[in-house]
């Protein structure tokens, strides 16, 4: 797989994502809260589409091209297989992302009314239902991973599975979002911030590209690269996310600028202030570049653009 060329041609990104997130907006819709019950399913689809930059089914997407671009053009059968299981990978991890935003901004996390432009899922359809919306996301997402149509093998179904449960649950997600509530007024150390920021934020972007990896064919050196690649876009993800925070508007961002310094969270910006803040995410995307070309790997640009977006990003 390393021997091929590696492809330097420049990509261009726009023209790439358009390509990707067509298919995964089809598919979300297509999915997304069919046949489900007492107003749940719409308000599933409120959450899940006509929103967001879908950035964690890029980098399954983009993960899975990667470990492709050593496939030879005539294995055709063996990149639609695992096409198909990327895609199915781009939506269920959208599914849990959209899922912790419903329950991140009620009012027992943070509060929040507004979300990808709009009021947000409780506003809207009350708490009770965004919290079953919630549920329902979560469950559905692993649904998605394990297709009965012979698809997906069993074995590349299963791990798909353990990646999104470890990166949601206690040791990724969650976990990191129990930390947070818990540091409300609370001066973290670098390493505790650090920490938080990994699970709540960073396992899911790094289980996202290590799902990618997942379906298609990844040597040693190339798994261990886009492991760190994920880790440190993870961190570099959430560090922007503090950033922006402060210095967009809500109407940019689609949410409520501002709210981590009203609501005393510990934030990259409240530890180093903003100048070292955005200093620690340039390292950080310089330190994803090199994860990229220790890779092994023919094609990774769509990766590297993706981390410059994560880096460069205004909303
Ligand atoms: C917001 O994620 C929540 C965080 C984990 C920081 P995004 O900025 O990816 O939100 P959408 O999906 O684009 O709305
Ligand atoms: C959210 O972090 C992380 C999640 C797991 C949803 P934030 O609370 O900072 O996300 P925003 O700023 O509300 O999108
Ligand atoms: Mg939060
Ligand atoms: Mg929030
Ligand atoms: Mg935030």
């Amino acid at each position: 797989m390393s021997a091929a060329p590696v492809v330097n041609a420049p990509l261009d990104l726009a023209a790439w994502s358009q390509r990707h997130l067509a298919r995964v907006e089809q598919a979300l819709s297509r999915w997304v809260g069919e046949g489900a019950p007492a107003g749940l399913g719409e308000a599933m689809r409120y959450a899940v589409l006509d929103g967001g930059k879908r950035l964690r089914p890029l980098l399954v997407l983009a993960a899975e091209e990667a470990v492709c671009s050593g496939v030879a053009p005539d294995e055709a059968a063996l990149r639609a297989q695992s096409d198909g299981a990327a895609l199915r990978a781009a939506c269920a991890v959208e599914l849990i992302h959209a899922y912790s935003l419903v329950h991140d901004d009620m009012p027992c996390m943070d509060n929040d009314v507004l979300r990808r432009g709009k009021p947000t899922v409780h506003v809207q359809f009350g708490e009770a239902q965004a919290l079953l919306a919630g549920d329902a996301l979560q469950a559905f997402a692993f649904e998605l991973l394990t297709p009965d149509d012979g698809s997906v093998p069993p074995a590349v179904q299963a791990v798909l599975c353990r990646l999104l449960a470890r990166a949601a649950g206690s040791a990724g997600m969650a976990g990191g979002q129990a930390i947070d509530l818990a540091s409300v007024g609370v001066a973290l150390t670098e390493d505790q911030l650090r920490h938080m920021h990994r699970l709540k934020t960073g396992a899911l972007l790094q289980g996202s590209v290590m799902m990618g990896v997942a379906c298609g064919p990844a040597d040693a050196q190339a798994h261990e690269a886009l492991s760190d690649y994920g880790a440190v876009m993870g961190l570099a993800f959430q560090v922007v996310d503090d950033i922006l925070d402060v210095v967009a508007d809500s109407a940019t961002l689609g949410k409520t600028a501002g709210k981590d310094a009203a609501s005393d969270k510990p934030t990259y910006v409240s530890l180093l202030g903003l100048g070292n803040a955005q200093a620690y995410a340039r390292e950080l995307q310089v330190q994803a570049h090199a994860a990229l070309a220790r890779s092994g790997l023919a094609d990774t640009r769509a990766l590297a653009a993706l981390a410059d977006m994560v880096v460069d990003r205004t909303h």
